[in-house]
C-alpha cells in the first residue's frame, strides 16, 4: 500500500514543456506526478507554444515567474547553469514534437518522461534509445491507463495459470467524440488529424496504443507474428488519418487476438476493455470500472474481483492507495506510473540496474513498441488490409 513516504532520497526537480493552460493532458501529469511530494517538485516549465500565456499559467501554478520560460532550447540552457536546476521533464505537447524535444532534453543531461504515441518512426525511437543510453537517462512514457493496479493483477492471475493458456485476446479502446463532423474543431483534434503533427495515423497511434501496451503489461510473453488492420476515415476531412480501426493479430504462441479503435463509436462515451480468454477461464477489465475485474471459470459462477482486498496479489496491493471502500481512478493510475518514473530515475542516477531490471513500468521499449504497433498497422492498412510480419 501506498501512503506517499518518501521511495528515493528527494524529490526530482521536474519541468514541463507544454502542458499548459488550454492543454488537454499537462493536468493529468500534474496530478499524477505531484500526487507524492516526495517524488516530484515542479520548479519550472515551457508550457505553452504562446510563452505569455505560458507564463501566466505557470505563476498561476505556482511556478516561480524567472523559471517560466519562453520555449523548452531556453529552459534547458538556463536551467543548466543554476546549481539547483532541473533534472527531468515532462513533454506534454503534440506528437510531432517528441523527437525534437526528447533529443534535446537528453543532450541537455535530463531524464525524460514523454507523451504517447513517442515518435513517428521506430528509427527515431531506436536512435533516442542510444542517446539515452550513452547519457545513461531514463525516457519514460505516460501510457496513463496502465498504473491501474487491477492490471498487475490480470498480469499475476495469467502468470499462475489461473486462465489456462492464452486462445483469444479481445480489445477495445472506442468512444463517440469524432462521431459527427466537427463545425469548429478544437486546436487539439485539428492536430490529431494532420500528418505532419500527427503522424502516420489518429486513433491508432492516440487510442491504441494505450491498449496495446496494456496488453503487454498483463501478457508480457505473449508475441505478436502477424497482423492485418483495416482503417476507415467515415469523417472524409479526417483521411488520410483513420478515425476507425479494425485489427486482427496472431500470436507466436497459436492464440489470436482482435483491437477495434475508434473515435466514431457513437454514444460510446468510454468503450476501453481488455477481455483474455484462456482454456479455463476468461478475465475481463473495464476503464469505466477501473476497479473491478471479472474472472469467468468455465462452468462456475461469475466472480467480480475487488480492488484493495487481501485477496488480491500482492504485486497489485502494493500499488493500493485509499483502500477498501473508497474510489480510484485514473489520477490514481498516473501517480502510480509516474511514482515508478521517479524510482527508475534514481535507480539509473545511482548506477542501480537491478531496482530497473525488477521495475514494471512503461520505459523506452514500450514506447518503441507502440510506434512498432502503429507502424505495422499502417502498413498493412495501406497495401489493402492484407497480412502482414509484425516486424
Ligand atoms: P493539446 O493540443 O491540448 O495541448 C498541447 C499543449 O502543448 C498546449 O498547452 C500547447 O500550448 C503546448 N505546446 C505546443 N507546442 C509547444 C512547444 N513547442 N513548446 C511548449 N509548449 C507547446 O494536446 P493534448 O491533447 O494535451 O496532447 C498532447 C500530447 O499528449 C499528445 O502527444 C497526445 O497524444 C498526448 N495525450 C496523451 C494522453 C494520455 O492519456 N497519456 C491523453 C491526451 C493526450
Amino acid at each position: 500500500m501506498l501512503n506517499g513516504e518518501k521511495k528515493i532520497a528527494r524529490p526530482l526537480r521536474w519541468a514541463m514543456v507544454g502542458g499548459g493552460r488550454l492543454g488537454q493532458v499537462g493536468y493529468k501529469h500534474r496530478t499524477g506526478a505531484l500526487r507524492d511530494n516526495t517524488a516530484f517538485q515542479l520548479v519550472a516549465g515551457a508550457f505553452d507554444i504562446d510563452p505569455e500565456r505560458g507564463r501566466d499559467f505557470g505563476v498561476n501554478i505556482g511556478v516561480a515567474e524567472n523559471r517560466c520560460y519562453d520555449d523548452y532550447k531556453t529552459m534547458f540552457g538556463e536551467e543548466a547553469a543554476r546549481e539547483d536546476g532541473i533534472e527531468v521533464i515532462s513533454i506534454a505537447t503534440p506528437n510531432g514534437t517528441h523527437y525534437e524535444i526528447c533529443k534535446a532534453a537528453l543532450e541537455a543531461g535530463l531524464h525524460v518522461i514523454c507523451e504517447k504515441p513517442l515518435f513517428f518512426t521506430t528509427d527515431e525511437v531506436r536512435e533516442i534509445k542510444s542517446l539515452a543510453e550513452e547519457k545513461g537517462k531514463i525516457v519514460g512514457v505516460t501510457y496513463g491507463f496502465s498504473g491501474n493496479q487491477m492490471l498487475l493483477q490480470m498480469r499475476a492471475m495469467i502468470e499462475q495459470g489461473k486462465i489456462g493458456d492464452i486462445r483469444v485476446v479481445d480489445l477495445q479502446y472506442t468512444h463517440g467524440f469524432n462521431a459527427l463532423e466537427e463545425e469548429k474543431p478544437s486546436d487539439a483534434q485539428k492536430w490529431r488529424v494532420d500528418p505532419k503533427i500527427a503522424g502516420p495515423s489518429f486513433v491508432l497511434g492516440d487510442l491504441s496504443t494505450h491498449t496495446y501496451y496494456m496488453s503487454q503489461l498483463i501478457m508480457p510473453n505473449m508475441k505478436i507474428k502477424e497482423l492485418l488492420c483495416d482503417r476507415q476515415s467515415f469523417i472524409k476531412s479526417r483521411a488520410p488519418l483513420e478515425d476507425n480501426a479494425h485489427v486482427l493479430m496472431h500470436y507466436e504462441n497459436g492464440a489470436v487476438g482482435t483491437m477495434w479503435t475508434s473515435s466514431i463509436n457513437a454514444g460510446c462515451m468510454d468503450g476501453h476493455r481488455i477481455r483474455i480468454v484462456g482454456s479455463k477461464a476468461s478475465l475481463e477489465w473495464w476503464d469505466s470500472k477501473p476497479g473491478e475485474l471479472t474472472y469467468e471459470v468455465q462452468g462456475e459462477p461469475i466472480q467480480t474481483l475487488i480492488r484493495a482486498m487481501p485477496y488480491l496479489d500482492e504485486s497489485c496491493n502494493a500499488d493500493e492507495r485509499l483502500g477498501a471502500l473508497h474510489v480510484e481512478g485514473l489520477s490514481d493510475s498516473w501517480a502510480n506510473i509516474y511514482l515508478k518514473f521517479a524510482v527508475a530515475i534514481d535507480a539509473k542516477s545511482r548506477g542501480d540496474e537491478e531496482t530497473l531490471k525488477n521495475l514494471v513500468y512503461p520505459d523506452i521499449d514500450a514506447g518503441l513498441e507502440g510506434v512498432r504497433w502503429i507502424e505495422n498497422c499502417v502498413r498493412s492498412a495501406e497495401n489493402g488490409a492484407v497480412w502482414v510480419n509484425f516486424e
